[in-house]
């Protein structure tokens, strides 16, 4: 198992340059397949989860070439064979192979998607878009088929504005005939990476962005060359843990648009921040004011940046509500920081926070993803010494996130332990 160990109480001030977004990455990979020849994509992360998508990639014969930040994709000898099962249980996002392959050869066989437990995660809407279309779904204990003689366009209203069924939708009809409607689609900044990738290789997607997103289909999809938007949700870790121990902290490369429910949180609860083109320059808050936060698709406040804000949140004076909406069971990161100190308790979906309390080094655990953020960002504003431990999570998602604290200050470090221990 993967730690890290935090001395905490230290100033972070300097730059931190933003990544590729992840979850523009996990879908764009899978998407690539649906070209005929080889596409070029930059400023990917270097994240575990990037990892684990090539390594699908190879299961399906698919030639890759990785140097820093891009990765060249070529399925020319692409096979759609079955997709090994402890490959597509590594991540949620392998289920946009369904989509891609269903839309290429017009069927797909694959295990149940893995990804963190941070609800039931169903994918009803995914298969009911697929059978729209015209594919046949049967399900056994622990895979799904799903097959068409033919995919049409058809008109496909989301009874929730899902990220994964919009791109696993919009995958699967790139290449049907006709046309194809999606109505309360999802409009996060991702969503429209992943067209504009698509539209860059030859499809016809316009409305990517709003909750009508129209699709054309095409014959074929070609060569290109596509960049990964900045990763929202890493820039606002950044900018979290900057509101709590930073001076003068730069996040750069980042797009301010993308992130405006986050800022203008922080500047209601009087955190200074000076946003630019594309950075954000933060400094610790004194005196903040508590707060009402509630999670909300796409542009309201993102529920991947729900852990780190609650650490934040135990500085307020006051009670603050957080609400969450998306996911039921994304709190599991409140016992740990209650044992660092807060003074927090969730009924329903709504944890109400008292501050400020003093948080103080503790062993703690990252359940998910996010909550390992809202672990480390807990252990960097902890006086003494903090130990996060499962921190595979965190390396799913945070490219080279020891190395970027300690080059703005951070004292931190990663260690390998064995399980026992
Ligand atoms: C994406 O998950 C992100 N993951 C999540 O980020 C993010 O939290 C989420 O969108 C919401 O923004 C990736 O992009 C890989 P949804 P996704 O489908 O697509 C329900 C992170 O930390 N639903 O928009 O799985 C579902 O249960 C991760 O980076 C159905 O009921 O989210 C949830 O309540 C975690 N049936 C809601 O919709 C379906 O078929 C929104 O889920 C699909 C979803």
């Amino acid at each position: 198992m993967k730690i890290i160990e935090i001395e905490g109480g230290k100033e972070l001030s300097g730059t931190i340059r933003v990544s590729g977004a992840k979850n523009a990455t996990v879908a764009i990979i899978p998407a690539a397949i649906l070209a005929d020849e080889e596409v070029t994509i930059c400023n990917i992360p270097e994240i575990t989860d990037t990892d684990a998508l090539c390594d699908i990639l190879h299961d399906l014969n698919v030639e890759t070439t990785r140097a820093s930040g891009s990765l060249v994709i070529n399925p020319k000898n692409m096979v759609n064979t079955e997709i090994a099962e402890e490959h597509s249980k590594k991540l949620r996002a392998s289920y946009y192979f369904m989509g891609a392959l269903l839309g290429k050869y017009h069927k797909v066989s694959m295990f149940f998607p893995g990804g963190c437990s941070i609800g039931a995660r169903p994918i009803d809407l995914h298969l009911k878009g697929f059978e729209a279309l015209g594919a046949v779904v049967t399900k056994d204990k622990s895979k799904y088929t799903v097959e068409a003689k033919e995919l049409k366009g058809a008109n496909i209203y989301l009874d929730i504005a899902s990220v994964g069924a919009t791109i696993n939708i919009m995958l699967a009809a790139v290449l049907a005939k006709g046309k194809t409607i999606i109505d309360n689609a999802a409009k996060e900044p991702e969503i429209v990476n992943v067209a504009t990738f698509l539209n860059n290789m030859g499809a016809k997607i316009t409305g990517a962005g709003t909750s009508r997103i129209t699709i054309e289909g095409v014959e074929s999809l070609h060569k290109c060359f596509h960049e990964i938007i900045p990763d929202r949700i890493e820039a606002g870790t950044y900018i979290i843990m900057g509101a709590l121990c930073g001076k003068n902290l730069k996040i750069d490369n980042l797009i301010p648009e993308h992130l405006e429910a986050l800022l203008s949180k922080l500047e209601e609860i009087g955190i200074d921040l000076e946003v630019g083109q594309d950075y954000v320059i933060v400094s610790k808050g004194t005196n903040l004011k508590p707060t009402n936060i509630k999670t909300a698709v796409y542009p309201g406040f993102p529920t991947d940046l729900q852990q780190p804000l609650t650490v934040l949140l135990t500085q307020c004076n006051g009670k603050s509500k957080l609400t969450e909406t998306i996911w039921e069971n994304r709190f599991m990161h409140i016992n740990y920081l209650n044992m660092m100190g807060s003074d927090i308790t969730v009924k329903n979906q709504t944890a109400t926070i008292i501050g400020p309390t003093e948080l103080k080094g503790h062993q703690v655990v990252a359940t998910d993803l996010r909550a390992g953020a809202a672990m480390v960002a807990a252990g960097l504003a902890a006086s003494g010494k903090t130990t996060v431990t499962n921190v595979e999570h965190i390396l799913r998602g945070y490219e080279q996130i020891i190395e970027k604290l300690t080059s703005v200050g951070a004292k931190l470090k990663l260690k390998e332990i064995k399980d026992e221990d």
